[in-house]
C-alpha cells in the first residue's frame, strides 16, 4: 500500500537568519514525513516563519494568517503554525488573538517543531514553545539543513545580539549573543565545498563579535583558516557592525584572496547625536575612518549600508549629516527604512515629534541621493570583464545562466548548464536596476 505524503507549505519572511531556521524547517518536517508543495491549498500543514523587525513585517504576518482561515473553515483539519520572531514575542497571546491558530514556536524552539506538529495531528491540541534555551542547549541546536546542492551556501556563526541598539528587538526575539566553535564552522564548511559548495557567507546579528564572549579565535582569524579551504572559492559575511570592526578584519580585505571586496556596514544615522541616541557605540568620525582604511588596503571595495529616517527627535541638521555621510562613503547599495517603534525598546520610550509627512519627505531626499549614487556605481560596470561565479539557470527562465560579481551583483548571460559552479570571465553588456546582462568571453 502506497502511503500518501503529508504536504506542508511555509513562507518565510524578514533575514537571512530566518531562511537559515527554514532549511532547518523543511528539513526536520521532512524526517516526520512531510514534503514540501508551493500552494497553500495543497498542504495538510500551513507555517509562516516571521519577522517582527518593523511594523510593516510584522503586519505580513497577520495578513497572511488572514488569508489561511478560509482555508481552515474549508477544512478544518488543516494545521496552521507560526515561528520567528513575531511568535517569540507574542508567543500563547498569539493564540488568544489567532483562535484558528494551531502552533506557535520561538526563535530558540525550531527543533521541538516535529513534536508540535505530532501534538496536533494526534490530539488536535494546540501547542506554544517559546522559552529561550541555554548555553549548551543551544550550542547543540544551531541550524543544521537540508541537503540541498546549490554552489553558495549561508553558515551561521553566531546568534543573538548584546548590543541593544535602542530602537531595535532583535536582542529581545533572538537572546543573548552566542558563537559556535571554529572548529565546527570550519567542519561544516568542508562538507559543503565537498557537497559541491563553492561560495559560503557567514552569518550572525554581528559577525565582528564573533567569539569575543567565548574563548575562541577572532573573526579576523577564522576568516583566514577559511581562505585555506581547498576548493572553496568566495567568502562573505553579514552582519558587520562598525563599533566592532579591528583593523585585524579590515586587513583581510587586503590580504585574503577569497574573500569578496565587498562589505555591509550599516551606518543607521551621520548624525553623532542621533547614534548616541540610537546607542551604536560610534561617531560619524569614527566611522568614516573604518571605511577610509577599508579603501585603502582594498581600492576596489564597494560597501553597502541600512539607514534608519525618523528615528525619535531626529533634527533637520542631523538628517544633513546622515545625507553628508551617504555623499561621502558613496554606498553602491543602501537599503533605508523609516523608524518604526517597537514595544520594549528603549528608542519607543523616546518622545516623537516629527510629522509623517517630514518623515516621508527626508526619506524621499535620502533614496533620491543614493539612487544617483548605486547608479554611478553600477554603471561604472558597463564593458567591463568581470569573473562571475555561476550559480544555476536565470530565474527569467529565458534558458540563461546567472551567477554574481565579486560585489554581489547578478549577472545573467547566455551559457551552458555546465558551467554552473564555475568561474567564468563575463563582459557587462547592460546593467539594469537590480542586475546586469553580459556576454561569455
Ligand atoms: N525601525 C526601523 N528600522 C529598523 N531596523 C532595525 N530596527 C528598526 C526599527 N525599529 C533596520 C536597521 C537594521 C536593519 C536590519 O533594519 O537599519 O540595520
Ligand atoms: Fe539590532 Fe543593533 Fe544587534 Fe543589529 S547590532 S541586531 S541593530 S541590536
Amino acid at each position: 500500500m502506497e502511503i500518501m505524503k503529508k504536504a506542508f507549505y511555509l513562507e518565510t519572511f524578514g533575514c537571512q537568519m530566518n531562511v537559515v531556521d527554514s532549511e532547518r524547517i523543511v528539513a526536520l518536517l521532512e524526517q516526520i514525513g512531510y514534503s514540501q508543495v508551493d500552494a497553500a491549498d495543497k498542504a495538510d500543514l500551513l507555517l509562516l516563519n516571521t519577522c517582527s523587525i518593523r511594523d510593516k513585517a510584522e503586519r505580513k504576518v497577520y495578513g497572511h494568517l488572514g488569508r489561511f482561515k478560509p482555508l481552515k473553515d474549508q477544512r478544518p483539519e488543516l494545521i496552521i503554525g507560526v515561528g520567528g520572531c513575531v511568535a517569540q514575542q507574542e508567543g500563547e497571546r498569539m493564540l488568544d488573538t489567532v483562535p484558528y491558530l494551531d502552533l506557535v514556536f520561538g526563535t530558540h524552539n525550531v527543533h521541538r517543531l516535529p513534536e508540535l506538529v505530532t501534538q496536533a495531528e494526534k490530539h488536535r491540541s494546540r501547542g506554544c514553545a517559546t522559552e529561550f534555551l541555554g548555553r549548551e542547549e543551544r550550542l547543540g541546536n544551531f541550524p543544521q539543513r537540508s541537503q540541498l546542492d546549490s554552489v553558495t551556501r549561508f553558515v551561521t556563526v553566531m546568534q543573538g545580539c548584546d548590543n541593544f541598539c535602542s530602537y531595535c528587538i532583535v536582542p529581545y526575539v533572538r537572546g543573548r549573543e552566542i558563537s559556535r566553535p571554529s572548529s565546527e564552522i570550519l567542519a561544516e564548511i568542508e562538507a559543503l565545498v565537498a557537497q559541491g559548495v563553492r561560495e559560503v557567507t557567514l552569518l550572525g546579528q554581528n559577525v565582528n563579535s564573533y567569539g569575543l564572549k567565548e574563548d575562541e579565535i577572532s573573526f579576523a582569524q577564522l576568516l583566514k583558516k577559511m581562505n585555506d579551504v581547498e576548493g572553496l572559492e568566495r567568502i562573505r559575511f553579514m552582519t558587520s557592525h562598525p563599533k566592532d570592526m579591528t583593523d585585524e578584519l579590515i586587513d583581510c580585505f587586503g590580504n585574503l584572496d577569497k574573500l569578496c571586496k565587498q562589505i555591509h556596514l550599516p551606518l543607521q544615522s551621520g548624525s553623532d547625536r542621533v547614534l548616541k541616541l540610537m546607542n551604536r557605540g560610534y561617531t560619524a568620525a569614527d566611522y568614516l575612518q573604518k571605511v577610509e582604511r577599508l579603501k585603502a588596503v582594498c581600492p576596489e571595495i564597494r560597501l553597502s549600508t541600512d539607514i534608519i529616517v525618523g528615528f525619535p527627535g531626529e533634527t533637520e541638521a542631523d538628517f544633513l549629516d546622515t545625507l553628508e555621510m551617504v555623499k561621502t562613503v558613496k554606498y553602491a547599495d543602501a537599503f533605508t527604512f523609516l523608524f518604526s517603534s517597537r514595544t520594549g525598546t528603549a528608542a519607543s520610550k523616546l518622545k516623537d515629534d516629527q510629522s509623517s509627512v517630514q518623515k516621508q519627505e527626508r526619506f524621499e531626499r535620502l533614496c533620491a541621493l543614493q539612487n544617483q549614487n548605486s547608479e554611478a556605481v553600477w554603471q561604472a560596470d558597463q564593458g567591463k570583464v568581470l569573473p562571475v561565479l555561476v550559480e544555476g539557470e536565470s530565474k527569467q527562465g529565458d534558458g540563461q545562466i546567472f551567477g554574481r560579481t565579486t560585489w554581489n551583483r547578478i549577472v545573467n548571460f547566455e551559457g551552458d548548464k555546465d558551467l554552473i559552479g564555475k568561474t567564468v570571465s563575463v563582459k557587462i553588456a547592460k546593467v539594469f536596476r537590480n542586475s546586469n546582462l553580459g556576454e561569455l568571453v
